[in-house]
């Protein structure tokens, strides 16, 4: 089974093909991402007309390009997956309309993928992790802890209740005078910095359920960095170390609550701990996670990088797995902006 992969819910584009092995894991034929940061960086942020414009002027060719890397015609493939939400309009409906041309033309399955759904299942396209494992999902626009108990079964165990922890890099990124995307500068500076020098919040810890707030935080360095101004680099470093070491606290006391919930609730350990989205790049929160794996005696699961971020193979491979289901979707399937897992 080889299918065709399209990624257009932010402000990456992106194509790529996978086939499933007979190991039941998924190998990566050809993985094109078009990243739209430098039209978005002038503005600390994604713009939603800018990304639906880009999208259009690149989509066509990173297909063809996927397929002729993967050395397959589209009249080959056994399915076309597409990202259908959640995400912003303009861009989901460029790579929906993208995929449903080729599935009409070609007669073969179109399979409308859920943005989350496909960060939730990468995990088992490089490993062949069972079901249920504890996810941990952190990108720029969302941050949850899931149960995946089986494809389409998920429960939600925790979220966030304002910014996502991505949101919360990249706003406390701008506020310091550093370039976006901010997780990546902002882990960066933090290497340098003293994580000890601003006593920031750590909220929600010792909250008996899994949910996140970080609004508060990103306050709270806003406040610390009005008090430090002028800004020298040694303090932009603290404060990005501090505001890095508040996030990790967070999320092992949230994914440490997560567990507990899993457990409880499935009745059962996970067969593994899996983070995933943008956020699971960050170095730090990794190691926050392999403690708690590590205490807990369940293996560590990490993407690749470049899977964690958003691209095409995810969505492919999340065709995949639903497609050998036998769970297609109708040529007018709508784009869904919003689609909670
Ligand atoms: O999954 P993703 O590529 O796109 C979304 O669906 O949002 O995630 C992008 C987010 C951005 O907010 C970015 O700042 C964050 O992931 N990110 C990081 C790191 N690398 C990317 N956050 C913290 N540390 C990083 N190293
Ligand atoms: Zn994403």
């Amino acid at each position: 089974m080889r299918i065709l992969g399209i990624e257009t819910t932010c402000d990456e584009t992106a194509a790529a093909v996978v086939r499933l092995t007979p190991e039941g894991s998924g190998e990566i034929l050809a993985d094109e991402v078009m990243s739209q940061i430098a039209a978005h960086a002038a503005f600390g942020g994604v713009v939603p007309e800018i990304a639906a414009r880009a999208h259009v002027e690149v989509i066509d060719m990173l297909i063809a390009r996927a397929l002729a890397r993967a050395g397959i015609a589209a009249r080959d493939l056994d399915g076309v997956a597409a990202a259908a939400g959640p995400g912003l309009i303009g861009g989901v409906l460029v790579g929906l309309m993208a995929g449903k041309g080729i599935a009409l033309a070609t007669g073969k399955p179109l399979i409308a993928v859920n943005h989350l759904e496909a960060h939730a299942l990468t995990a088992r396209l490089t490993a062949n992790i069972a079901f249920p494992y504890l996810i941990l999902l952190a990108s720029g626009g969302h941050t949850q802890i899931l149960a995946v108990k089986g494809v389409g079964d998920y429960d939600r165990l925790g979220a966030t209740m304002d910014d996502a922890i991505g949101e919360a890099f990249d706003k406390t990124a701008k506020m310091l005078g550093l370039p976006y995307p901010g997780g990546p500068a902002v882990e960066a500076a933090a290497q340098a910095g003293d994580p000890e020098r601003f006593a920031l919040p750590r909220p929600m810890i010792g909250r008996p359920n899994a949910d996140f707030s970080l609004s508060g935080l990103k306050t709270a360095v806003r406040f610390a960095a009005e008090q430090a101004a002028p800004l020298t680099t040694r303090d932009v470093a603290d404060l990005c170390a501090s505001f890095q070491a508040a996030v990790v606290d967070v999320v092992e006391d949230r994914m440490r609550v997560g567990l507990k919930r899993f457990r409880e609730r499935l009745a059962t350990a996970p067969q593994a701990v899996v983070v995933a989205g943008g956020v699971g790049a960050n170095l730090a929160i990794r190691g926050a996670l392999a403690r708690l794996c590590a205490e807990a005696g369940l293996p560590m699961v990490a993407p690749p990088q470049k899977l964690c971020t958003d691209n095409g193979a995810m969505i492919a491979w999340a065709g995949i797995e639903r497609l050998r289901l036998g769970r297609a979707d109708p040529l007018d399937f709508a784009a869904r902006p919003r689609w909670p897992l």
